[in-house]
């Protein structure tokens, strides 16, 4: 039976489509479909802090699960956060309900740097066995791992916590390249370990989360960011896993995100899918992008936009359909379920 249970994941819709192949219907998934929208994930979070929470294999595997079964979505996503490998390597912080990453001491100093030791696979052992867990409970559905990329993790652990317009960590970048470039090097060591524990586990593709890179010019993004990203990306190439990477107002960086080493990219909503893949490698699939506002609207609006982007994202090499960027706390989880449904009706072969 091990030998055969390879054969129908290499045929999921979604590695299909990340892979440029014609997959039986377009696969979809949301990010943060796990969370606050669903009262079973409320439920179980009732009394456990988000960072415990990652760190339990058993809370980690049912609250991954519980929107593949609930919505029938192609993928499920580790249930994880982009802080807790940078939490493991030893940083003081906390994800604060209603807020997001708080860092107890931001790094603004070289010395600060001392506080961001390399991460060793055995600082995320729970990581390891979640993803076991989660490989044998899945099935045919594959699982998808991720990680933040230095650039977004920087923004967090310079500022302190999350902010608008990232003005210290520009600071930083702009007036000590030096210590910046040593930061993001630190961050892509840690990301890189955290996805190559994920990989050895068993995630059937990754997805790198660089959330606020949109917030930079394209010109900064290839001298800040870009070698940082690509030495995570890189790093993966030969575990032949795809690599899907993803950023919030990015439209101006989509070939350099590539570049980075992506086999698919996230578009967000501001983005129409034909546009980017138009401006993207041939061979680079695309990702999105439902506006996460637009599941407030009545359905037949939701069901035109549901049309709209399949049929842009009928013109790119590859096309998995996705919010422009994750589920908001407050959606009705009926609304995302009807949504999956569609995409499957619409574009079953
Ligand atoms: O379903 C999934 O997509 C997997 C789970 C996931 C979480 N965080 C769980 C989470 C993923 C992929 C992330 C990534 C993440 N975390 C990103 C990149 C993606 C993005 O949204 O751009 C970023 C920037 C973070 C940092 C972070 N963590 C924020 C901004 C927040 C939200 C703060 C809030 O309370 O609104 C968190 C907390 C967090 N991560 C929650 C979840 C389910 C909410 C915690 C809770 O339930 O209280």
């Amino acid at each position: 039976m091990a030998a055969m249970s390879s054969e129908p994941r290499a045929a999921a819709p979604f590695l299909v489509a990340c892979r440029r192949g014609t997959p039986a219907h377009t696969p979809v998934w949301f990010m943060r479909q796990a969370g606050r929208s669903l009262p079973e994930y409320r439920a179980l979070r009732a009394d456990v802090g988000m960072l415990e929470s990652c760190r339990r294999p058993d809370l980690v595997t049912e609250i991954t699960l519980q929107p593949v079964r609930r919505h029938g979505v192609d993928a499920a996503i580790l249930f994880s956060d982009i802080v807790v490998p940078v939490a493991a390597a030893g940083v003081d912080l906390d994800i604060v309900p209603g807020t997001g990453p708080v860092v107890a001491a931001p790094v603004r100093a070289a010395a600060d740097l001392d506080r961001l030791r390399p991460l060793a696979a055995g600082d995320v052992d729970f990581v390891a066995e979640a993803v076991r867990l989660l490989v044998a409970e899945l099935g045919d559905t594959p699982l998808i791992g991720f990680a933040g990329a230095p650039f977004t993790l920087a923004s967090y652990l310079v500022e302190g916590g999350p902010s608008r317009h990232h003005a210290r960590t520009k600071a930083l970048m702009y007036g000590d390249p030096a210590l910046w470039h040593a930061l993001c090097g630190r961050l892509a060591q840690i990301t890189g370990e955290f996805l190559r524990v994920q990989v050895e586990a068993g995630v059937a593709a990754v997805q790198l989360f660089d959330s606020w890179t949109g917030a930079l010019s394209e010109a900064d993004y290839r001298r800040f960011v870009l070698p940082h990203s690509r030495e995570v990306l890189a790093g993966l190439a030969a575990a032949g896993v795809p690599r899907i990477h993803f950023g919030v107002g990015t439209a101006h960086l989509l070939p350099a995100m590539a570049e980075a080493g992506a086999d698919v990219v996230g578009v967000d909503w501001r983005t129409p899918l034909d546009a980017a893949a138009a401006a993207l490698p041939a061979d680079v699939a695309v990702q999105g992008n439902l506006d996460p506002c637009l599941l407030f609207a009545p359905w037949p609006v939701i069901e035109a936009e549901v049309r709209r982007i399949l049929a842009e994202g009928a013109r790119a090499a590859g096309h998995v359909f996705n919010l422009g960027h994750g589920v908001l706390p407050e959606t009705d989880p009926d609304v995302l379920t009807r949504v999956v449904a569609l995409v499957h009706a619409l574009s079953g072969r």
